[in-house]
């Protein structure tokens, strides 16, 4: 298969659908602002017959120091990070943090949350001791934008847990997700579910350290570093 190259220079094999895609970033922030009062049962087959609620739990509770979440949408993943962490929590979709408010404050627990664009974090190089961010990068605009943002902002030598989906190892699951990519693009609020997340991470230079498929080979794992 052809590579495409980064503008660093780096090299990555192509996204089936262009990074660019075509929902803009406001267009994203209206489509998620509309759906934010449906999102937790939207999710809940995925989140708790999948597993993928104990895949999040298992890798964000590595979470150390001062944590950023990157689209944390309804702020579902808030309890898995370790009891006492210092939480920022940063979305596109006011109504998405409107609802995660609400949530954490179910919980009893504190975060400080913003609404911002994940390709234009508006943090000091290096502010935090961990970043994570969930099922976002196959929803971002440009993927690899907000992953050079994602490693700008962690401190040198920090910790990147990403748990991401995209294109499964099983071939006529592959397959499938493939033929109905534009489907789901357009059913799923721009989400390119068969894009390869590793690909797009290593591509801007964070250093993974560990990482493993779940779920049908669709989920990526993912403990990385800046
Ligand atoms: C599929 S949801 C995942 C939410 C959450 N991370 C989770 O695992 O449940 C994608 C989230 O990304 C947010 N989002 C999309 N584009 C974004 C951007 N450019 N910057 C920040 N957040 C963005 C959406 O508003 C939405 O909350």
């Amino acid at each position: 298969m052809k590579t495409m190259t980064t503008q660093e220079g780096k090299t990555c094999k192509p996204q089936r659908i262009p990074l660019n895609a075509k929902l803009t970033v406001p267009q994203l922030q209206n489509a998620y602002d509309e759906i934010a009062d449906q999102y937790e049962k939207r999710v809940w087959f995925d989140q708790h017959v999948l597993g993928v609620a104990r895949l999040k739990k298992k890798l964000l509770s590595k979470a150390n120091g001062k944590v950023l979440e990157v689209a944390c949408g309804i702020g579902s993943n808030i309890p898995f990070f370790p009891v006492g962490s210092d939480i920022t929590a940063v979305d596109l979709s006011p109504k998405m943090l409107e609802v995660a408010r609400e949530n954490v404050t179910k919980y009893g627990l504190s975060v400080n949350f913003a609404v911002m664009d994940a390709e234009k974090l508006e943090f000091p190089d290096g502010s935090f001791d961990t970043v994570v961010s969930t099922l976002s990068t196959c929803t971002f605009p440009n993927p690899i934008k907000a992953l050079q943002e994602i490693q700008r902002v962690c401190r040198p030598n920090g910790l990147i847990l990403l748990l991401e989906h995209g294109h499964s190892s099983i071939p006529w699951l592959a397959n499938y997700q493939d033929r109905h990519e534009y489907q789901h693009y357009e059913d799923h609020a721009g989400c390119r579910w068969n894009q390869d997340p590793l690909d797009l991470v290593r591509s801007v230079g964070i250093k993974v350290l560990k990482s493993k498929r779940n779920i049908l080979g669709m989920f990526h794992s993912i403990e990385a570093t800046s």
